[in-house]
Order: structure tokens, then sequence, then C-alpha cells
């Protein structure tokens, strides 16, 4: 079944009773705004128990935390799945994947996301259109048959799901995801600003988007201690040259700023997004890092593996 499983509660009793049913793992999630704590994978029913009192009994999260989602636990590759919307038509996009660990092997906290590529073979023609079918199609729908209309980019959060193979929906955001933007930006050749305005004015339907063969990685860097506390000021160098390994190379500024003497300095937790295409993953990951090298920031950090998921001989699993 494509429909993720869940039940939402305010009565602690209730929530527990179904916990025990349905057993664990299991996913017990604040059905507000947490600052990104307010999802709990629990891998036993003492764990999900826990969960339902922090929430629903102490109010940890507050107001947040006043109903909570217990929803089914899921196993499998995440994806991104964007389309443009222009509140009747959608046309997906390409397919991009994420990294959000901030450590090699996908290990250690969240981040907003190491690095990203395009497209995502876990993601393919076929389930796009189980996705577009099924997800995107259905919730355009629904929502103008509410009077709801919505124009934009509508950013799936999937999960490609071991057991079934089919993309279950986690979450949607109204927005482009970072940096998995990156990687779609330098492979759209098509003008999106055209396309954005066709969007806006309801003309999408025949609209189709041009991308170029081949694929599009992004390798985030990032100040030493994000996701947590780091230091902000430290000076970045060789920008330039670093553009110049190869003529697809791109960089991003995401939280960069200048200092009196004219250097780059960082001044946020994701600072740059250093992005390449190339004929392959491969071709893509071999620019993308070797830029990233020549850059010279002793404050900063990187992952090394991005795109591992993607790659015949996996280095982590
Ligand atoms: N890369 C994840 C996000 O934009 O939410």
């Amino acid at each position: 079944c494509i429909m993720l499983q869940y039940e939402t509660f305010t009565d602690p009793s209730a929530a527990k009773l179904y916990i025990k049913e349905q057993g664990a793992p299991i996913v017990v999630k604040a059905d507000g705004l947490a600052a990104g704590k307010g999802v709990i994978v629990a891998m036993t029913l003492n764990e999900a128990y826990d969960a339902v009192d922090t929430m629903l009994v102490d109010g940890a999260f507050g107001s947040a935390g006043c109903r909570v989602i217990v929803e089914e636990f899921l196993e499998g590759e995440e994806a991104s799945f964007f389309a443009l919307v222009d509140g009747e038509t959608a046309i997906p996009l390409e397919s991009a994947q994420d990294h959000k660990r901030v450590g090699d092997g996908d290990t250690g906290p969240n981040t907003g996301g190491m690095g990203a590529y395009s497209p995502a073979p876990v993601l393919t023609k076929e389930l796009e259109s189980v996705v577009m079918n099924s997800i995107i199609l259905p919730t355009v729908k629904g929502m103008s048959e509410e009077g709801c209309k919505f124009v934009g980019v509508l950013y799936a959060g999937l999960m490609i799901e071991k057991k079934s193979g089919l993309p279950k929906l986690i979450e949607y955001n109204v927005r482009f995801g970072d940096p998995e933007c990156q990687v779609l930006m330098v492979r759209l050749e098509s003008d999106l600003a055209q396309v954005l305005l066709a969007a806006c004015r309801g003309q999408l339907s025949g609209v189709s988007l041009n991308w170029s063969s081949g694929s599009a990685m992004v390798v985030v860097m990032a100040s030493k201690g994000y996701p947590s506390s780091y230091e902000k000021g430290t000076v970045i160098e060789n920008l330039d040259d670093a553009q110049l390994v190869a003529p697809s190379v791109q960089i991003f500024h995401a939280g960069t700023s200048l200092d009196e003497d004219g250097n780059y300095i960082a001044v946020g937790g994701r600072v740059l997004g250093i992005t390449a295409k190339g004929k392959n993953l491969e071709e893509a990951r071999d620019r993308a890092y070797r830029a990233v090298e020549v850059i010279k920031w002793p404050g900063g950090f990187y992952r090394k593996d991005i795109g591992w998921r993607a790659f015949p001989v996996k280095q982590f699993s």
C-alpha cells in the first residue's frame, strides 16, 4: 500500500493502545513545530510510550505537542521529488537526492543537507509516474477541489520503501530543497523565469522542461561544528581558482560575507555549495571534489562520500 499508516491522538492511553496493537519500531511525532526535535523513531514499545508521555503528559513541546501522530516506521532510501504546479497541472522536475546526516556513511546528526546529486537512480521513470499519479496529482486536485489551489514548487519528501520498492510520502514542503536545488538548477536548460511565469498564469499544461543529460553533484562545505555551534568569521581562500577546475563548476554561496580586507569569510553553518556537472555521476563527483580540494578553508569541513548510494560499489551499507 502506498499510503502511510497513521493515527492522531490527544489521549495518552489511546495512543499507547494503538502503539501496542501496531508494535515497534514505530514513529511518534508532535503535531506542531518543534524545532526539528519533535520526531521520535522508537525502536521499542517503551521508547514509544515514553515519547507519548513526554509530549502529551509532560508537555515538553508545549502546544506543538498536545496532539501526536503515531506513524508507521519505514525502512528504505529517502529521495526528494519536486513538481512545479500551476493550480491544476503539475510537471515533475528531474530527480535528486540529498544526504541529511553530517557524517560520512550517513552517520551523525541531521543537517539541512550536506550534498546532493541528480539524477537519483533510486527514482526510476516508473517510480516517477507512480509518484505523479498517486501522490502529486491527487494532492493538486484535492487542493483545487477544496478551493485552495496551490501554485508553486511542491517538494515531496519520499521514502522508497525497502520492503515493497514503493514510494511513500513522509512530508511536503512548498519550496525547492537545499542543496537539491543547486544540482537541479545547473541541469535545467529551460528558462526558469518563463516556466515559473507559466505556472503563475495557470499555463503549465503542454510545457516540458529541458535538462542536460549526464549528472550533477553538489558538495556542501560547512563551518566546523555544524549542525551544533560553530565559529563565524573564518577566512575562505582560493574560490576563484576552484571555479576554474572545470567549466561546469559552479560555487553557490549560502553563508559567506566579505571582511574589511575583501576576504571571503564564513558567516553561517552551511556556507558553500560546490557544484559540478559531468557526463555521468563519477565525472560530476570528480570535478566537484577537485574544486573542493582547491579551496583553502581551515575552518570548514565537508563529507567525502556524497553520492555513495548511487555508485555500483557501495562504500558503506
Ligand atoms: N535538503 C532538504 C531540504 O531542503 O529540506
